[in-house]
Order: structure tokens, then sequence, then C-alpha cells
């Protein structure tokens, strides 16, 4: 070999490592799929918590464990029929490293059958159903919202301790009203209670007058629904215009008045409801989030932006612990069970099924305003029947 030749390959040699060197020292960017609904009743929720996740982000300097965050969204208009390509979407084809999504129950199932071959890490940021951190719960999935018996069940207590022994149930049928609905009955007969009547009403329909009809025939001392987004601001008018709201007190899991207060206006005065959330909660976590959420996006936050800014702080605490490497499964999924932060609902900590241990509040719509009347439930639990984590 001559010189020349022996020096040139000595500089490609050099200038391979150096790239090399480069390379590592630019780890590849973190890519979050979203999985949440940006159109139909439930878009406002898909946004708000896609803006609380940036919001999160961006706090943390737009990295987490030390990768750029690259956000990859897909519209899965709560739609479970178009789940399972809107999921393969996001694993087999833009190949994300964390799945995150979504608000449908309907939707997390279809999710989790394909999650659980799939061993991506996902985190659920809203859905309920309980199968998410029950029957179908896996080492690699966190849910940081809430299981459907967590915002159901303490409401049937409030409500009996109201003198309230006689109720209607009325909620969308599918796979979350129905579990919210069986959750308070659980709770309803455990006290005494007594349903009258219960009305399903397909999703995501909105047109209940003849069902406010008979709730007012039947009269019932109480009314415990579940509707949300869109469809429970149309509900609590509904029912208002119906001349019920003076007659027949209506309660929910406090979905029914989240981030749909502003447009429920007069209608949902005196609202009790049960939810794991409050805008009004009193602490420096939460004052700190919800004026920094309404200066990035000009909206007030809500349970849902909670739940997003959350996923992205628990996130944040566990990819630091493993320098972003999200290859190193086991040691990630440590350190998101033991990852514990200071978030706007007040502390929470993941259970062994990974739902978090929360605190469930009793609020009151006062003066147009969410007021935090108690803690109906202190540290609940989800039961997790059927988990089995198989690890
Ligand atoms: C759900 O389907 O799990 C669900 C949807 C909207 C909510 C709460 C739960 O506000």
């Amino acid at each position: 070999m001559t010189l020349s030749r022996r020096a040139l390959l000595g500089a490609a040699a050099c200038s391979s490592l150096l790239a090399r060197r480069l390379f590592s020292a630019t780890p590849a960017k973190l890519r979050i799929g979203l999985l949440l609904p940006y159109s139909g009743t439930y878009a406002a929720l898909g946004h708000n918590i896609t803006d609380a996740m940036k919001l999160a982000a961006s706090e943390h300097g737009g990295k987490l464990g030390g990768r750029e965050v690259e956000w990859v969204a897909v519209d899965d208009e709560s739609d479970p029929a178009k789940a399972p390509a809107n999921v393969n979407k996001l694993i087999a084809g833009e190949k994300v490293d964390i799945l995150t999504g979504p608000v449908h129950s309907g939707v997390a199932m279809a999710m989790m059958q394909i999650v659980r071959q799939e061993n991506v890490l996902t985190v659920v940021t809203n859905a309920g159903a309980q199968a998410v951190t029950g029957t179908l719960c896996a080492p690699h999935v966190f849910r940081t919202s809430f299981s459907n018996w967590q915002t159901s069940y303490p409401c049937a207590d409030v409500m009996l301790k109201d003198g309230r022994k006689k109720a209607v149930l009325m909620f969308w049928n599918y796979s979350f009203g129905q579990e919210s609905m069986a959750a308070f009955k659980e709770g309803y007969a455990k006290g005494g209670g007594t349903i009258v009547k219960e009305i399903a009403v397909p999703f995501p329909t909105t047109e209940f007058q003849a069902n406010l009809s008979e709730i007012a025939s039947l009269k019932p001392d109480a009314v415990f629904v579940f509707f949300a987004g869109a469809g429970a601001a149309k509900f609590v008018k509904d029912y208002a215009d119906a001349g019920l709201r003076d007659r027949v007190a209506l309660y929910g899991s406090g979905f029914l008045t989240e981030g749909v207060l502003a447009a429920q206006g007069a209608a949902a005065e005196g609202i009790k409801t049960t939810l794991h959330y409050a805008d009004a909660l009193d602490n420096p976590a939460n004052r700190k989030f919800r004026e920094a959420f309404k200066k990035a996006t000009n909206r007030e936050a809500d349970v849902y932006a909670v739940a997003g800014y959350d996923t992205v702080n628990v996130l944040a605490q566990a990819l630091e612990k493993v320098k972003g490497d999200t290859g190193a499964h086991s040691e990630l999924i440590a350190a998101l069970e033991s990852a514990r932060i200071d978030s706007p609902r007040g502390r929470f900590r993941f259970s062994k099924t990974h739902n978090p241990i929360q605190d469930v509040y009793l609020r009151q719509v006062r003066g147009g305003r969410e007021a935090v009347v108690g803690v109906a439930m202190k540290d609940a639990e989800d039961p997790g029947a059927g988990c089995k984590m198989g690890k």
C-alpha cells in the first residue's frame, strides 16, 4: 500500500470514528405515540391531554432522559373498530418508543390486546376500563388517570349520606358507562339503596328528551349518570330545561362537569360529583400547573390535562434513571413503579397493578365553580380484580 493510500484510509477511519462519536453524542429522538380523539364528542379531552403533555415536556427542556421528544399523534375518533389499525400504525408503522392514550375505554380494550403482544411501554392517559389494570394488566402497561371503580364507587356513599335511597341510573352504553354503573351499584346496595331504573343510551347519542320525561314520571330521589365531554355539556343543560334540576338531585363521577362547566352555566349549579381532581385544589403544584396551562393554551386545565401532564412527568423521572434507554425494559418498569411526583391532584403512587392510588374528592358546583367539599375516599386503590402480572 502506498503511503498516500494508507493516509487516506487512516483519515477515513478517523472521520467515521468521529461521525460515530458525534452520533452517539446526539441520541435518537424519543418517539411518543398519542392515540387520542381529536374529533367527535371527546375531541376537547384529547386536545387537553396532548397540550398538557407538551407543556410538561417543555418544562423538561423538550427532552426526557436526555432524548429530544418527537410526538406522533393519531386521531382515534373514539372508535373501537378503528383502534387495531390505529395502534398498529403507531407501533409497527411509526415505531414509537412509548405509546400513550386513549380516552375511550372501548378503544383501550382493543389497544390492550395488541400491546400485550407487542411489549411496547404503554401509559394509559384517560380510559378507565377496569381490565387495563385488571384482567388484561401487563408489566409494561401503566395508567396515570383512574379506574372506573375509583370515580364511581365513592359516589354511592355520598348519595346515601344525603338521604337519597332511590336512584335512577343513566349512562352511555359502552364499557365505561356499564362499569361505572356496576361500581356505583356495588356501593349503593351495600348501603341499602335501591335502583329504580337503568337507562342505557347508545354512545355518542345526545337525544335525551324521552329519557328525561321518564325520569320525571319515576320521581326517584336522585339520578347517577355517566356522560362526558360535549355529551355531558348537553345532558346537564337538557336536564335543567326539562325542569328536573330543582326536583331530582343529579350526581355522577366528576366527568359530568369536568371541562364543560362554562358551557353548562347555571344548569350545573349544585351538582355533586366524585373525582380524583378538582380545579380548586389548593396546593402549589396545582396552582403552578393551572397557570402554566392557561398561559400555554388560553384554556382552563381539567382532569384530562392533569393526566397528560403527570404522564410526561412520571416518564421524565423514570427515563432519567435509565438515561433515556427505552430498551432497558425491566429497569424502566421498575423506575416507573417507584416514581413519585407532586401532581396537581395531590401525591399519588402506582399500585401493584399499575393504577394510581389516589384521593377521590367530593366536589360541588357552587357559583359556577367546582368547590372541593371534602375527600370522598382517601388513598382509593382499585381492587385490580383478575390482574396477574406474570413477570
Ligand atoms: C372512558 O371511556 O373510559 C372515559 C371517557 C371519557 C371520560 C371518562 C372515561 O370522561
